[in-house]
């Protein structure tokens, strides 16, 4: 269970500001949209310009992430090369960052369901699920996130959050998303055969894996013993995982609560924020996605 020390560290680590994880990302991924591309005889151009900003409170490797998806989904968009722009500004209590590309833009009935979970207009073997992700994360962090857009015109995301209130503290290590060793998992799931699969990914890794078979049994785990992340099935006999998520929410509200959804399952992100679901995940899992999702849920 993460502790007060913990907590303390990841909100220091994220009270920095956007420009560090922008910085970062953009470095990151330099050999993939520089050499690979220029191998290819593509050139792109990704900068960033404007702030510098206040710090903002939040958990950087998520916020890291949702950057990161707006990035790949930029490069994405122009396949044959362009320019990325992230323009960073304050305004007020708030800062923006505006990632705008040159690519081939979408039309506005594309634009209506790109945060949606699982909606792609990639290959099929794509989840979907970037721009959704993204979303849930800058809600979680109370700010909002905005597309404008036009078929090859370019878009322009852009991500409003609110400064720090807290002083940032620089000396604070940063948090790596170690599995947290020892903390304990309900897993909700009424197919024995999924919950084993879990068991084993989550088990591997040092995690105590309390399984139960459907939602009310599930919570009356919550009440009898410790648990610090709850991962049910979204459909399943009896009490569905919204109304496993939404008991929690109301009764265990500083336990985390993950969802697990079948394939084209459509699961809608303000359902997901009303009852504050930290993450989903997909059927047939990919061990390294629920671990990720797992570690920094905790
Ligand atoms: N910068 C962009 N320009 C044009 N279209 C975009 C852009 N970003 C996202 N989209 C559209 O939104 C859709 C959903 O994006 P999202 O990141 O959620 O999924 P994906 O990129 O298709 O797949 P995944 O991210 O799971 O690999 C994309 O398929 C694409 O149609
Ligand atoms: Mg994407």
């Amino acid at each position: 269970m993460p502790n007060g020390a913990d907590r303390l560290r990841r909100i220091a680590e994220l009270a920095r500001s956007v420009s560090s994880t922008l910085d970062l990302e953009v470095e990151q991924t330099r050999p993939r949209w520089e050499t690979e591309a220029q191998s290819h005889g593509i050139s792109y151009q990704v900068r960033i310009d404007g702030g510098p900003l206040p710090p903002i409170s939040g958990v950087a490797e998520e916020l890291h992430e949702a950057f990161l998806n707006l990035l790949v989904n930029a490069l994405e968009a122009m396949p044959n090369g362009g320019r990325l722009l992230f323009y960073l500004e304050r305004q007020g209590d708030r800062v923006t960052v505006a990632a705008q590309d040159d690519g081939h833009g979408m039309s506005e009935q594309t634009r209506e369901r790109i945060f949606a979970p699982f909606f792609t207009t990639k290959r099929p073997e794509r989840t979907g699920l970037g721009l959704s992700v993204a979303w849930g994360i800058v809600i979680r962090h109370g700010g909002t996130i905005d597309v404008e857009s036009a078929l090859g015109r370019g878009s322009t995301f852009t991500v409003r959050l609110p400064v720090s209130k807290e002083a940032p503290s620089e000396q604070q290590p940063a948090v790596a998303s170690a599995p947290k060793r020892g903390a304990r998992v309900l897993v909700i799931e009424d197919e024995p055969d999924v919950s084993d699969v879990l068991k084993e990914i989550l088990a591997a890794e040092g995690y105590v894996v309390i399984e139960a078979r459907d939602g009310a049994e599930g919570l009356a785990r919550c009440e009898a013993e410790p648990v610090d992340l709850v991962l049910s099935d979204l459909t399943m006999p009896g009490m569905s995982g919204w109304d496993v998520a939404a008991a929690c929410r109301d009764r265990f509200p500083t336990v985390p609560v993950g969802l697990m959804t079948g394939w084209g399952d459509q699961v809608d992100p303000e359902e997901l924020a009303q009852h504050r679901v930290r993450f989903v995940l997909t059927k047939p899992f990919v061990a390294d996605n629920v671990l990720r999702a797992v570690a920094s849920a905790l």
